[in-house]
């Protein structure tokens, strides 16, 4: 291989890690850390996440979202990464917050989340969790189901603004599992009964109807079924706000075309200027595109193994740590750390007892031998969201890299805490 052709697929690979990620004498750095550095100070599975990618992410959606329509609101939907030191952060960066639930709810608030900006969802909200969001005074939210307006009539003793979830009925073109604006999902009320929901909301006496909300699903990687969404709630009325939800996809290998942050805000204020009233705020819901690419999961290879039928690199985490494979078949590509390129096929796979167990089906790693360390782009969003103990797994720290800089936003889980709720 010439120089250039591997100077060609090492940019192609970076191109997959938070800007500014580099190759040093064939090893990644990422926020200016080398990786060898991260594992040997962190251990492995570690998760990375770069401190400057997610800031220049979240400032990107919030000054194009504003510069095409100022009344308006980026709300971070932080069950992409719900850690304490990243709500502060985009709370930071002026975005609203997103929680779906009270353990969001507490870690948005001990961040030092505007309530008011705080924005509550759920397909199944408890006693508990609304009262925890009036008694903090949460400033919107959002009605899924009719319980959810009795609940609220209930608690509910000054005002509460709220919005209603509408099904727009769209089958948007991601997997069933991430897919939530068909007539047949858990998620928001069918027309019609977002229709009674609206009439009964505006004869309330507490629950202050300030409008719509709408999210038809993740890693959508169209514009037009956001376009579509919106002309579906449009006739319900003109209201003060319209929550448009999140659902932009991330790009997670080389090959998938993803519309840029521009390309998906010109798609929906070119609608919302057809279709809602012109002094309407608009708030937007990103996860996924916000967090994902800012981060990436760190691996020591623990086996490699050459089967009938192809060959398996095996390493110290997978679905204990990234579920986005098994529960969505999300593809993901990855490369040695410390030799950046590319060479034969592997099957990447985890340590966990599933076959299912896998984290890439087919990728090109150079040379991967015991004791490497791998290194998966785009884990930001979901990973640590969903991480657990599978097989006694421990899960991984969080470390947010920045100008050379590491800090641990999330220590590793030890074997005391494994079994700190388990009473013998
Ligand atoms: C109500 C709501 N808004 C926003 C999001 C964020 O979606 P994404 O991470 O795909 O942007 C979700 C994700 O499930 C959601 O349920």
């Amino acid at each position: 291989m010439t120089t250039t052709s591997h100077q060609r697929e090492q940019a192609r690979l970076l191109e997959l890690f938070p800007p500014g990620s580099s190759v040093e004498h064939d090893e990644l750095l990422i926020g200016g850390v080398r990786a060898r550095d991260l594992a040997d100070e962190f251990g492995t599975p570690a998760m990375i996440v770069d401190e400057n990618a997610l800031r220049a992410r979240a400032r990107r959606y919030r000054d194009d979202f504003s510069e095409r329509w100022p009344n308006s609101l980026v709300v971070w939907a932080s069950k992409s990464l719900p850690r304490t030191a990243i709500y502060r952060l985009m709370n930071e960066e002026g975005l609203g917050i997103d929680v779906a639930g009270g353990g969001e709810m507490m870690m948005a608030l001990r961040a030092g989340a505007d309530p008011q900006r705080v924005v509550m969802h759920g397909n199944a909200k408890s006693d508990h969790e609304l009262t925890m969001a009036i008694d903090a005074g949460v400033g919107t939210i959002v009605i899924d189901n009719f319980d959810d307006i009795d609940r609220l009539e209930r608690l509910v003793h000054d005002e509460q603004g709220v919005l209603v979830r509408v099904l727009p009925e769209i089958a948007a073109p991601t997997h069933a599992a991430t897919a939530t604006g068909h007539i047949d999902s858990k998620f928001g009320l069918p027309v019609a009964d977002a229709q009674r929901a609206i009439a009964r909301l505006r004869n309330s006496d507490t629950l202050r109807l300030d409008g719509l909300h709408v999210h038809i699903g993740s890693q959508i990687l169209d514009t037009r079924p956001f376009t579509r969404a919106i002309e579906a709630i449009a006739p319900l009325g003109e209201f003060a706000v319209y929550d448009l939800g999140g659902g932009l996809g991330a790009r997670y290998t080389f090959d998938s075309r993803v519309p840029t942050i521009e390309e998906y805000l010109d798609a929906l204020i070119a609608t919302a200027r057809e279709c809602l009233p012109s002094n309407a705020r608009l708030l937007i819901e990103p996860g996924r595109s916000l967090v994902a690419e800012a981060g990436m999961t760190l691996y020591r290879v623990l086996t490699v193994k050459h089967g009938a039928h192809r060959s398996f690199v095996a390493v110290d985490g997978g679905m204990g740590d990234n579920l986005e494979v098994s529960l969505y078949g999300q593809a993901f590509d990855a490369t040695v750390a410390t030799r950046v390129g590319r060479g034969e096929n592997f099957t990447l796979v985890g340590r966990h007892c599933e076959s299912g167990d896998q984290l890439i089906e087919t990728v090109a790693l150079r040379e991967p031998r015991v004791g490497d360390l791998i290194a998966v782009p785009v884990t930001g969003a979901y990973c640590l969201t969903m991480s657990n103990n599978y097989n006694g797994a421990l899960r991984p720290p969080l470390v947010m890299v920045r100008d050379g800089h590491v800090r641990v936003v999330q220590r590793r889980e030890t074997y005391d805490d494994l079994i700190a709720r388990d009473l013998p």
